[in-house]
């Protein structure tokens, strides 16, 4: 079998294990993985449709007829609400089952979506409605909107892009429900939505955003914000230790030690990745905000501002991450070898005062986005050079390092039909998150 890349390529599959035999554990990958369109067609081939990520907030699609237009890897789906209840949500893409128009141009509201080119029309659940021009012999009901595998849970949509290759998503909704109540994400509304445009792989992006090495150097907001970084973006035993005695202290107090769940790496093609932790943000903060001060009411029924800020990741490409009183969603988007689209929402309760201030609460992940696009478009652009080879994973890049090993496995045994040995699963140092009781270990980073 061949693989066709759109330069016309052709990738075979010998070549294709070869290359991924010859990566080095524990170093970077070499210049083909963050830039050739042969390897990222192989990936919108084989790797992309496994992948579960987040499509939309449930907000987005409020009342019953609501409906929207999202990207889901490369493809255009209509994410509509065909009833009142919390799972009443139906994605379909968005291609007209006569002559294959894009169905909806916009966001909108309707009993039907109607297409622009010949007014076919099909109901929110996506059987045709319009009947009367199908030649006869065609059964009209045969010709229904192709649905997207979507789930609905704790306010996120939650798409894939074909049934028969992803990962069953139930465990993952189980998982975080609990979790995405508890902060509230299933009542909130959007305040605010960035898109930061990347010039670099995918993998290049996401392999930014799973270490805190950078942060020291890169982020200076984010740095003086966020207590963790002591442990994650240094080497200093002291600073860990103290930091470790915060994180109990607070722990001991707040008692929700059982937050810690799930791998954020999973290490198997079978299972969708998904982890969800706690952890105080430090030095009294309320809340991420360049204060420390609330920056709009708190979400999910809390009484109080226990300064706590939730971490999830749900799948590969998107993750959560919840102060007391407002959400940031990430999603990464593929576009090409060489693109990757990051998008940012912001959440806030949905009763919060219409007058929150959404450059103050998009602050913390706004700042350290676009720092987060320059360094990775700089690493992008240095990929490229005649000299570039891989380098090594600091111990500060143990998750990075992880899940590029994870992708290679999980590459190779699509290529080859092989079943890989699954990796053991990649969890934070315990001591970054968990209560006294579990933080037995000296803090090793990574
Ligand atoms: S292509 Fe949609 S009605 Fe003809
Ligand atoms: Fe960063």
């Amino acid at each position: 079998m061949q693989f066709h890349a759109p330069t016309g390529q052709p990738t075979d599959r010998e070549s294709t294990v070869h290359l991924i035999d010859r990566q080095r554990p524990g170093w970077s990958l070499e210049q083909a993985f963050y830039a050739d369109p042969a390897i990222f067609a192989l990936e919108q081939e084989l790797w992309f449709p496994r992948q579960w990520v987040l499509v939309a907030h449930a907000s987005e699609v409020p009342e019953k007829g609501s409906y929207i237009v999202r990207r889901l890897f490369n493809e255009e789906v209509i994410v509509a609400r065909f009833g009142d209840g919390e799972e009443d949500i139906a994605v379909y893409y968005n291609v007209c089952t006569h002559r294959g128009s894009r169905l909806c141009t916009k966001d909108g509201r309707g009993r039907l979506l109607v297409c622009p080119y010949h007014a076919w029309s099909f109901r929110l659940t996506g059987e045709l409605q319009s009947r009367q021009d199908i030649p006869e012999g065609v059964d009209p009901d045969a010709l229904g909107l192709h649905r997207v595998p979507s789930k609905c849970f704790g306010g996120l949509v939650v798409c894939g892009l074909e049934q028969d290759k992803l990962p069953d998503i139930q465990p993952v909704a189980d998982g975080l429900t609990p979790g995405l109540l508890e902060n509230g994400i299933n009542r909130a509304r959007i305040v605010a939505r960035k898109n930061y445009l990347t010039k670099a792989n995918w993998k290049l992006v996401l392999e930014n955003f799973l270490e805190c090495y950078h942060c020291r150097p890169a982020h200076p907001e984010y740095y003086r914000v966020n207590g963790h970084v002591k442990v994650t973006a240094t080497r200093d035993a002291d600073k860990a230790e103290e930091w470790k005695n915060e994180v109990e202290a607070w722990h001991s107090v707040i008692g929700d030690a059982e937050f810690n769940k799930g791998a954020w790496e999973a290490g198997s093609l079978e299972a969708m990745p998904f982890a969800m932790h706690r952890k105080p943000i430090g030095s009294g903060r309320k809340t991420l905000s360049d204060t420390g001060e609330s920056v709009s009411c708190l979400m999910g029924g809390r009484q109080d501002y226990d300064g706590g800020e939730s971490g999830f990741r749900i799948g590969r490409l998107s993750f959560a991450s919840a102060a007391n009183d407002y959400v940031t969603l990430f999603q990464m988007v593929p576009l090409s070898a060489t693109e990757t689209d990051v998008i940012l929402t912001w959440l806030v309760d949905k009763d919060a005062d219409a007058n929150v201030d959404p450059d103050a609460i998009s602050w913390m992940w706004d700042v350290t986005t676009v720092q987060d696009k320059k360094i990775t478009e700089d690493n992008a652009d240095g990929v490229m050079s005649r000299v570039y080879r891989p380098g090594p994973y600091t111990p500060l890049e143990s998750q990075t390092s992880f899940f590029v090993q994870t992708y290679l496995s999980e590459l190779r045994s699509l290529v080859t039909g092989e079943r890989s040995e699954p990796l053991t699963a990649w969890s934070a140092p315990k001591e970054l998150f968990a209560s006294s009781k579990a933080a037995t270990k000296k803090v090793v980073n990574g």
